[in-house]
C-alpha cells in the first residue's frame, strides 16, 4: 500500500484542473492507502524569516526553533512513498508558492548533504514522483513559443534532495478553452494512469495492450 503526498500549488486551489485530475485518479487507485492532500497554492507557506535564513546557514541551525516549519514539511515528504505535485506555469517557471515549499524542504544537513568533492548529495529516499504542469500556452511541441524554466529547475532541485524518479505530465494550452482543454485533460489522465501502473501498482487500463494482460 502506498502513502501518497499530493501537493497543489495552484492559486485556484481545488478548482485547478491538474489537481482535480490527480485527486480523482489517486482516490480511485486501489494500491494507494492514504492520500495526504495539501493546498499550498491557495494557502501558501509563510515567507522565509530572517531567523530561518540565519538558522539554515549556521552550524547550530538544527536546534533553532525557526526550522520547525521546514521540519514539518520534510517529515511529511519523508513519510510518503509516492509524490504528486500539481502546479501551474507562472511566467515561464514555477509559481512563488512552490518556491516557498522548496525553500523549506531543501535544507542542508537535513534533506541534502555535501560530499568531499563539494557536490550536493540527496538524503531523502527516492520515490515515484509525478509533476502535473498546467499552462496557458504551450511549452512542448511544435506550438511552443515560450521557454520552460520549470521542468529543468524542478529536475535539478528535487534531484538535489534525492528525488529522481520524475514523470512530467503537461496540461497545455488552457487559454484555448473548450475541447482543447478536455483533450488535454484526457491525455494527462491516461499518462498518469500509465505512470502509476508502471510504478506503484497494478490496475488494468483500457486500451493499454502492453500492460492489460498482466494487471489485476
Ligand atoms: C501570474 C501568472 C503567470 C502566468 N504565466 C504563464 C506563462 O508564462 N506561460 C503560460 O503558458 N501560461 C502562464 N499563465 C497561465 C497559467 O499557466 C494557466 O492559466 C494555467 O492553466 C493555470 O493553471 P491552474 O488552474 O492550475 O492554476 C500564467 C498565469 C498567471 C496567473
Amino acid at each position: 500500500m502506498s502513502r501518497a503526498l499530493l501537493l497543489n500549488f495552484s492559486p485556484h486551489g481545488k478548482a485547478a484542473r491538474a489537481y482535480r485530475l490527480a485527486a480523482e485518479v489517486l482516490r480511485d487507485w486501489p494500491d494507494i492507502g492514504t492520500v495526504i492532500d495539501r493546498q499550498l497554492g491557495g494557502e501558501p507557506l509563510s515567507a522565509l524569516t530572517c531567523d530561518y535564513a540565519t538558522a539554515v546557514t549556521s552550524v547550530a541551525g538544527m536546534d533553532n526553533v525557526a526550522i520547525h516549519a521546514s521540519e514539518r514539511q520534510i517529515v511529511e515528504l519523508e513519510s510518503s512513498d509516492l509524490l504528486v505535485l500539481c502546479t501551474p506555469l507562472h511566467n515561464f517557471t514555477l509559481p512563488a508558492a512552490m518556491k516557498l515549499w522548496i525553500d523549506q524542504v531543501v535544507r542542508i544537513q537535513r534533506s541534502f548533504g555535501v560530499n568531499s568533492a563539494g557536490e550536493k548529495v540527496g538524503l531523502l529516499k527516492d520515490r515515484p514522483t509525478f509533476v502535473l504542469v498546467s499552462s496557458g500556452g504551450f511549452i512542448l511541441g511544435e506550438q511552443a513559443r515560450q521557454p520552460d524554466f520549470l521542468t529543468p529547475y524542478l529536475k535539478a532541485i528535487l534531484s538535489c534532495i534525492g528525488i529522481q524518479q520524475l514523470t512530467f505530465i503537461y496540461l497545455q494550452g488552457s487559454v484555448r478553452g473548450g475541447e482543447a482543454i478536455e483533450r488535454g485533460v484526457m491525455a494527462a489522465r491516461e499518462a498518469l494512469l500509465r505512470g502509476l501502473a508502471g510504478t506503484v501498482g497494478r490496475r488494468s487500463i483500457a486500451g493499454d495492450e502492453a500492460c492489460g494482460s498482466c494487471l489485476a
